[in-house]
C-alpha cells in the first residue's frame, strides 16, 4: 500500500522515475516542484523522490527554490536523483561545485553494502552519469554511501530521516542494479507493498466513478480507438446502463473497423451504442475538397455537430468521459490539468453542453492502458490498435475523396495490416498504413496497358509521434504486400514504400 511521488524539477528522467516505480507495483505520480507542504501532506506519500533537472543548483533558477525546504523534515522518506540529492545536500549544510568536466555515461560506483539503499548489491556497480555539478562536501549529519573515481560523493545518506541522495540514475537501463536500488528505496526504507496492480487500479477507478455520478447519466463519445474503448468499458463496469457511447462513424476508418466496435460494445458488452453512420454527410462535406487543412477542419466540425446532435437528444447526461491520458496530461504542463484534448473525436464540445468530465485514464501510460484494457476482456484488436488520425483515411486519400478511392485505400491499407500482423510486426510498430496519391502511372497486366493508382506504404517507429523512423522492413514482407495489393485490389497497378523519417517528412502524408 502506498504512494510514491516524483517531485519534478523538469529533468529527462522524471516521468520514467515515476514508471519505473509504477513498474515495481507502487503508484507514482509526479508533482511539481512547488507543490505546497499541505498538499504533499494530504495526498499522504510513503516516500518521495526529488528527480533530476535541466538547470545547475550552482546557477539555480529563483524559481526552484519555491521548493519547500520543510519537505525534507516530514519524517517521510526521500531519496534525491541527481539535482535531487544535489538539492538535498544544498539545503542540509553541504557544498556544491563544478566538476569542470561533464560527465555522461557509463561509470563503475563503489558502494557501502552498510546502507539500506544497496542492500543485496555488489560492492562495485555500474551506473550512469549525466551531470556537471556536484556534492563536494556531504552535510554534517549525513553519511557518505557511494563514489566513482571522478566524484568522490556519489550517494548520501541520513539513515535516522530516511533522507538519501545519489548522483547515478537508477531509473535507466544503463544502470544494472537500478531497479534494486528503487525496490530497496520502496520496500525497504519506505515500506510500500506491491499491491497497485492492473485489477486494483479498475476496482479503485470503478469506486471512484460510482461515488461521483451516483445516480447520473454519462455520455461517452467513442472512436474505437484504445483509449476511449478502455475509459467506456471500465465507465460501464461502474454506472452499467446509465453509460450511453456515441460512435460517430464517418465512414473514413479502417476496413472491419467499425463492425468489431459495434460487435464488442453491443454484443460482448452489452453497452448502450448510438451508432451514427455518417459516412454520405462526411463525404457530401468533403466533396471536392483537397486541401488536408481544409479537410481537417471540416471534419472536426462535422463530429462536434453530430455528437452535439446526439447527446442532446440524451436527456439529463451529467457526465461526458473522455479518454486523456497521462502523456497527455503531462505534455500540456502537470499543472495545467483541466485541457481537453483538441484533436480527439469529440473535443472542442460547447461550454453550454455544461458536462461534467470523467477521465478515468488521466494518470496512466500508453501501455498500463492496454494491459487493463486487456484485463477488462477487450479484443487484441481493439487493445493493440496502432494510433489513427482522427480525420482517418480522409488525410491519407491525397486530394479528393470519392466512394471508389475510398475502397481502394481500404483494401490496400487491410493488407498491408495483414501481412504485417502475419510475421508478428504489428504490435512493434508505431504505426503502418497505405495512402493513396493522386497520380495514376502507366503499367502492364497480362498483355494490357494500364493506367492506375500506386499505393504508398508507410511503417514508422517512434516514441511521441514527435520524431520518427521509417520502418526498415523485410524485402520479403514488402513482395507479399506489393504483390496482393496489385492482384487483390482493383485500380492499382504500382506499390512503393515511403523511406522517410520525421523530419523532415511527417508521419501521415497530410
Ligand atoms: P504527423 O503526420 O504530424 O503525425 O507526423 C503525428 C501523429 O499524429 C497523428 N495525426 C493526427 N491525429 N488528428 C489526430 O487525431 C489529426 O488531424 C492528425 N494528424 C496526424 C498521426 O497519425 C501520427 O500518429
Amino acid at each position: 500500500m502506498g504512494s510514491v511521488f516524483v517531485i519534478d524539477f523538469g529533468g529527462q528522467y522524471s516521468h520514467l522515475i515515476a514508471r519505473r516505480v509504477r513498474e515495481l507495483r507502487v503508484y507514482s505520480e509526479l508533482v511539481p516542484y512547488d507543490t505546497e507542504i499541505d498538499k504533499i501532506r494530504q495526498m499522504k506519500p510513503r516516500g518521495l523522490i526529488l528527480s533530476g533537472s535541466p538547470y545547475s543548483i550552482l546557477s539555480i533558477n529563483k524559481d526552484l527554490l519555491k521548493f519547500n525546504k520543510k519537505i525534507l523534515s516530514m519524517g517521510i522518506p526521500v531519496l534525491g536523483i541527481c539535482f535531487g540529492m544535489q538539492l538535498i545536500a544544498k539545503l542540509l549544510g553541504g557544498k556544491i561545485t563544478r566538476s569542470g568536466k561533464n560527465e555522461y555515461g557509463k561509470t563503475k560506483v563503489k558502494i557501502n553494502l552498510k546502507s539500506r539503499l544497496f542492500e543485496g548489491l555488489k560492492p562495485v556497480e555500474t551506473c550512469w552519469m549525466s551531470h556537471k555539478d556536484s556534492v563536494s562536501e556531504v552535510p554534517s549529519s549525513f553519511n557518505l554511501i557511494a563514489s566513482t573515481t571522478n566524484i568522490p560523493i556519489a550517494g548520501i545518506e541520513e539513515p535516522i530521516s530516511k533522507i538519501y541522495g545519489i548522483q547515478f540514475h537508477p531509473e535507466v537501463i544503463h544502470t544494472p542494479s537500478g531497479t534494486d536500488i528503487l525496490k530497496n528505496f520502496l520496500f525497504g526504507i519506505c515500506k510500500c507493498s506491491p499491491t497497485w496492480t492492473m485489477a486494483s487500479i479498475i476496482g479503485e477507478q470503478i469506486k471512484k466513478i460510482k461515488d461521483e455520478v451516483k445516480g447520473g447519466r454519462v455520455i461517452c463519445g467513442l472512436s474505437g480507438g484504445v483509449d476511449s474503448s478502455v475509459a467506456a468499458v471500465l465507465v460501464n463496469k461502474a454506472v452499467g446502463d446509465r453509460l450511453t457511447c456515441i460512435f460517430v462513424d464517418h465512414g473514413l476508418l479502417r476496413k472491419g473497423e467499425a463492425n468489431k466496435v459495434i460487435e464488442t460494445f453491443r454484443e460482448n458488452f452489452k453497452i448502450n451504442l448510438i451508432h451514427i453512420n455518417a459516412k454520405e454527410r462526411f463525404l457530401k462535406k468533403l466533396k471536392g475538397v483537397s486541401e488536408p487543412e481544409k479537410k481537417r477542419k471540416i471534419i472536426g466540425n462535422e463530429f462536434i455537430r453530430i455528437f452535439e446532435e446526439e447527446a442532446s437528444k440524451i436527456k439529463n447526461a451529467d457526465y461526458l468521459v473522455q479518454g486523456t491520458l497521462y502523456s497527455d496530461v503531462i505534455e500540456s504542463g502537470t499543472r495545467d490539468a483541466a485541457r481537453i484534448k483538441s484533436h480527439h473525436n469529440v473535443g472542442g464540445l460547447p461550454d453550454d453542453m455544461k458536462l461534467r468530465l470523467i477521465e478515468p485514464l488521466r494518470l496512466l501510460f500508453k501501455d498500463e492502458i492496454r494491459k487493463i484494457g486487456k484485463e477488462l476482456g477487450l479484443p487484441d484488436e481493439i487493445v493493440w490498435r496502432q494510433p489513427f488520425p482522427g480525420p482517418g483515411l480522409a488525410i491519407r486519400i491525397i486530394g479528393n475523396i470519392t466512394e471508389e478511392r475510398l475502397e481502394i485505400l481500404k483494401n490496400a491499407d487491410a493488407i498491408v495490416t495483414e501481412e504485417i500482423k502475419r510475421v508478428g510486426l504489428y504490435k512493434k510498430i508505431w504505426q503502418s498504413f497505405a495512402v493513396l496519391p493522386a497520380i495514376k502511372s502507366v503499367g502492364v497486366m497480362g498483355d494490357e496497358r494500364t493506367y492506375a493508382y500506386p499505393v504508398i506504404i508507410r511503417a514508422v517507429n517512434s516514441v511521441d509521434a514527435m520524431t520518427a523512423d521509417w520502418v526498415r522492413l523485410p524485402h520479403k514482407v514488402l513482395e507479399r504486400i506489393s504483390t496482393r495489393i496489385v492482384n487483390e485490389v482493383e485500380g492499382v497497378n504500382r506499390v512503393v514504400y515511403d523511406i522517410s523519417s520525421k523530419p523532415p517528412s511527417t508521419i501521415e502524408w497530410e
